[in-house]
């Protein structure tokens, strides 16, 4: 079958499609934008693989996407495109709004439109959110389960829980095909280093501050991204329409922790004359911040028998080396707009 990926260029989109290629049958159409966040590097190893095309637009495009399920006969589409970080929804959020919000439903508009008229059996509509929907956690709070209301506290966070309702109403109200899946933090390759766990080892590698807001103690649910892929072909293969489906990585750590590990692995692996974490600089809090996220993963790993299979230790090994391994790829995103988004977040 024919997979409709969109924002297939960015960090999750381009592992998803490196695994479905891999590790599946299936043929993939790419649909992204090509936003600061999209790379076609991600995909230089797969782009003449004739099971893979990638065609440059907005899912805000109703035409072109559209043209797209009816040329390539698409069975399945999984969301990922959207404007994906917190930070940046602080500084705008239009285009959260746009992308996130008004993006998806034409998604939704088209692929209704496209189930009823064409013959395609078996349609189904993945769309990838978050568990930030849910909003914060206090220490002693338990997981969230799928059914913990919607309490989002950022502009990125209430774009996703908009877009994630929408897909909801339109599986109750139409009776489109739907899935939807909440995951936790991810880390691994290819994640483009504005987000925590890049920046740091790109800044440790180069001796610069690692920036910590405020006391560092927030706990994020990290899950390595292959884990995430293999949760999200389960859930398109085998999940049950119309439900969300919440995944974590079962590996809760505070900020300053994760900091903590990633310089003891780069003072074994890449020693200098200082310890790594003489390079924490504790700053000014992210507005909003939420204190903690964590998943109770228990409906997709009883129903569709997942687990993560990485450990932080593994994972965050794994992801160090590849940043290593893949300088070329770093350079090609820390150039231009990447040094004012740095200016503008962190010079004050
Ligand atoms: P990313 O920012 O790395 O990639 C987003 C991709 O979407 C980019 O390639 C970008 O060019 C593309 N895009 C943006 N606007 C578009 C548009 N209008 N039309 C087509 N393409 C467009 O994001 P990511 O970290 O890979 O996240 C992917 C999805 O997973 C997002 O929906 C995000 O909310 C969700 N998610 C991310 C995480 C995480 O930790 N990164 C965790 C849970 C859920
Ligand atoms: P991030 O990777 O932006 O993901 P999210 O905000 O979606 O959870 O941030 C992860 C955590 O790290 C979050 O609590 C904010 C914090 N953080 C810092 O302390 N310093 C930084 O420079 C960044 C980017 C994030």
């Amino acid at each position: 079958m024919t997979i409709l990926v969109t924002g297939g260029a960015g960090f999750i989109g381009s592992n998803f499609i490196h695994f479905l290629l891999e590790k599946t049958e299936n043929k993939v159409v790419n649909l992204d934008a090509l936003t600061y966040a999209g790379n076609l590097n991600n995909l230089n190893s797969i782009s003449s693989n004739n099971n893979y095309q990638f065609i440059e637009g907005s899912i805000c495009n109703s035409d072109l996407v559209t043209q797209i399920l009816n040329n390539h006969m698409i069975r399945s589409v999984v969301n990922f495109a959207a404007e994906s970080h917190v930070d940046r929804s602080i500084h705008g959020p239009s285009e959260f709004v746009n992308t996130n919000i008004v993006g998806t439903f034409n998604l939704l508009e088209s692929c209704l439109k496209y189930s009823r008229d064409s013959n395609t059996k078996n349609f189904r509509f993945l769309h990838v959110s978050t568990d930030e929907v849910y909003g914060t956690l206090k220490n002693d709070d338990l997981p969230f389960t799928e059914d913990h209301p919607f309490k989002p506290n950022s502009p990125y966070a209430a774009s996703k829980a908009s877009s994630d309702h929408l897909v909801r109403a339109y599986n109750k109200t139409y009776d489109l095909p739907t899935l939807i899946t909440n995951c936790s933090n991810n880390y691994g390759p290819y994640q483009f280093p504005e987000k925590l766990i890049p920046l740091i080892i790109l800044n440790a590698l180069n001796h610069r501050p690692l920036p910590i807001y405020g006391d560092g103690k927030q706990i994020r649910d990290w899950l390595y991204v292959e884990d995430h892929c293999k949760a999200i072909y389960r859930v398109l293969s085998n999940g049950c329409l119309g439900e969300t489906y919440n995944i974590g990585g079962l590996n809760e750590k505070t900020n300053i922790e994760v900091v903590e590990i990633i310089c003891s692995h780069l003072d074994e692996i890449r020693p200098w004359d200082k310890n790594y974490n003489s390079l924490i600089n504790y700053v000014k809090d992210r507005p909003g911040h939420d204190r903690r996220y964590s998943i109770n993963a228990k409906k997709i790993t009883k129903e569709l028998n997942w687990m993560p299979e990485e450990t932080f230790v593994t994972g965050i090994k794994k992801t160090i080396n590849w940043y290593l391994d893949n300088m070329e790829w770093i350079e090609g995103v820390t150039s231009g707009s990447y040094k004012n988004w740095i200016k503008t977040q962190y010079d004050n």
